[in-house]
């Protein structure tokens, strides 16, 4: 692997831990304006300083955060489907040349293992892989999203397993019952997705269970920034992602400083309204 290849995963996997915490905010291109990601500036501002990698489109990223920042990108490069069409109809929507001039530390594209349109996904990684190699980026490749699929360890093991022997230098899936079985079987890195809003406390066990058992970390977006204290829940992540925080301890330490940011809300509010 070439220098700036290893210079740029120990961007999105930090070496110290060996893991990461993602902040994932890319859900517009296909979700439109996803709850929490109305105005994506004012939502991710907060969270960078907690973020190891942010994950978001060329748009967003070119209209909406600050190129000052020093939070390293995974940008997604593919996408030209809706929620109201068919999710696995996507194609590459960023060319490596413009990752590159938007100095990305890697890129991120979805398959659709078990889709009419798998074939289609598949050598879409394949391909920016190739391209990729090229030039020293990682290729993160997101699988199983979309309602369709039955998130076990056999279809999750099988999509990760193939993303990675496609060339994915990162695969990111979701936990899900034996889930050390579809780590053994995937030989680079696995993050999770948060999926869905949850109650913070089960957020902050799944985290924990899925780097417990083998997750390099999270990519997660809406269980951050849907979060009545999304300061304090990715604050929280961070613990257990990095420090091995336990469930009980990382929830004491949730509450405590969603206490803190509900009262800073609050003197905001106050004095906006003076
Ligand atoms: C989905 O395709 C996107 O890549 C999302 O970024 C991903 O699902 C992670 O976000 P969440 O934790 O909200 O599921």
């Amino acid at each position: 692997m070439d220098w700036g290849m290893r210079n740029r995963l120990s961007k999105i996997i930090r070496p110290e831990t060996g893991r990461t915490v993602m902040l994932a905010v890319d859900h517009g291109y296909f979700l439109g304006p996803t709850t929490g990601l109305e105005e994506p500036g004012k939502t991710v501002a907060p969270l960078l300083p907690y973020a190891d990698t942010l994950m978001l489109t060329r748009g967003v990223l070119r209209a909406c955060v600050d190129p000052r920042m020093n939070v390293p990108v995974v940008l997604r490069v593919s996408g030209g489907t809706s929620i109201l069409g068919n999710l696995a109809d996507e194609g590459t929507t960023v060319s490596m040349k413009d990752s590159l001039r938007l100095n990305v530390a890697g890129v991120a594209l979805s398959v659709f293992v078990g889709s009419q349109l798998e074939k289609q996904t598949l050598l879409a990684l394949a391909n920016i892989v190739n391209e990729a190699e090229e030039f020293g980026v990682p290729v993160l490749a997101v699988t199983a999203v979309g309602k369709d699929m039955v998130r076990d360890s056999r279809y999750l093991g099988l999509a990760c397993r193939i993303a990675a022997e496609l060339g994915a230098h990162v695969v990111k899936t979701y936990y899900c019952d034996d889930f050390e079985s579809v780590v053994k079987n995937c030989p680079v890195p696995i993050v999770i997705a948060g999926g869905k809003k949850i109650p913070e406390r089960e957020a902050i066990e799944l985290s924990y269970n899925a780097v417990s058992r083998g997750a390099a970390g999270v990519d997660m977006g809406r269980n951050i920034f849907q979060s009545e204290h999304p300061v304090s829940m990715i604050r929280t992540v961070r613990e257990v992602v990095h420090n091995n925080m336990k469930p009980d301890k990382a929830w004491d330490l949730f509450n405590a400083l969603a206490r803190e940011e509900g009262k800073k809300a609050h003197k905001k509010d106050k004095t906006a309204v003076a």
